[in-house]
């Protein structure tokens, strides 16, 4: 991956906290009204709590939003919460929403970006880097990932979701399809980079091209390298709803009955899981263990 020039770096976080910053609203709504969001939440909820029941004192959310997995960090911690945001007005909104908190541990919210976390080294027992966090990192994913591997003590656990080039490209599509852009796309693919996000994994931000933000995407392999070069042990990676992340009728049946839904989210559990599926869904979430002693 290559490095970018001086001053990049703190611009498209400038350009991410001012999206973030107007777009609180819709954030709050991203897992949210129809059962294919509410899959999308809940199978990365799930695999939240799957991985951090055992584990922590303080916990590290990078990038909490409007405070969507907060509550769930907040009742599984032992410790307090540390959740670090560019976005100032997310931070107030998952404030806002945590207020009704009593007997769970204390979140200390703090302005900031994952390249620099303003914490210590090995302070922390687990870290959540939930939404994309990564990919929004974009050249810089690195210096996150190393950040994130020097405030957590040997052993602490991480949760990740990394976005991938086929599943950004079936969200794109997907998103096409529902306000009849999808034709003018598809006329022209190359134009609005669809080659070479899935050729190079790199989107530059060109809005005019309908690339809203500077993102780099990770296929599963890559995602295990990352990992492994910021000196992590993998421990579990799972493709979010490669069924049906991307069909609207499929989760909205399902969710008619309590029974019918858990099927649906078991069956996409352990289809999530294998190899051939990875880069099928909307992203994948990773777990993995920070090694040395
Ligand atoms: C898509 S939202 C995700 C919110 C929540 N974690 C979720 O998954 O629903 C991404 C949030 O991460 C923040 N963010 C993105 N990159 C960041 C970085 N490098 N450092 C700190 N916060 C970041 C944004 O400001 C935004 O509030």
């Amino acid at each position: 991956m290559p490095t970018r020039p001086e001053g990049e770096a703190p611009r498209r976080r400038r350009r991410l906290r001012g999206v973030f910053d107007l777009g609180v609203a819709r954030e709050r709504r991203r897992y949210q009204g129809d059962p294919r969001r509410i899959l999308l939440g809940t199978l990365r909820e799930r695999f939240l709590r799957a991985h951090l029941k055992d584990s922590p004192g303080r916990v590290l959310e990078l990038g909490p939003g409007p405070g969507r997995f907060t509550p769930v960090i907040r009742r599984l911690a032992r410790g307090p919460v540390i959740a670090v945001d560019l976005s100032r007005r997310s931070l107030k909104a998952a404030r806002r929403s945590s207020r009704d908190g009593r007997g769970l541990p204390r979140v200390h919210w703090i302005q900031g970006a994952g390249e620099h976390l303003p914490l210590t080294t090995g302070s922390v027992d687990a870290a959540v880097a939930l939404g994309n966090i990564l990919g929004f990192a974009a050249r810089d994913a690195p210096k996150v990932m190393e950040e994130l591997r020097r405030v957590l003590r040997p052993g602490g656990l991480l949760v990740a979701d990394f976005p991938s080039p086929a599943g950004a490209v079936q969200e794109f599509l997907h998103g096409l399809s529902q306000d009849r852009r999808l034709q003018k796309v598809l006329r022209n693919p190359r134009l609005y980079l669809i080659d070479s996000v899935l050729a190079t994994g790199y989107q530059p931000f060109a809005p005019a091209r309908l690339a809203k933000f500077e993102c780099q995407f990770f296929t599963a392999g890559e995602a295990r390298e990352t990992l492994a070069r910021h000196g992590f042990e993998t421990l579990d990676v799972m493709s979010v709803a490669p069924l049906t992340a991307f069909q609207d009728r499929s989760p909205s049946i399902a969710h008619q009955e309590k029974r019918t839904w858990e099927a649906l989210l078991r069956l996409e559990e352990c289809v999530g899981r294998r190899p051939g599926t990875l880069e099928m869904g909307h992203g994948f979430v990773v777990a993995g263990r920070r090694k040395g002693v």
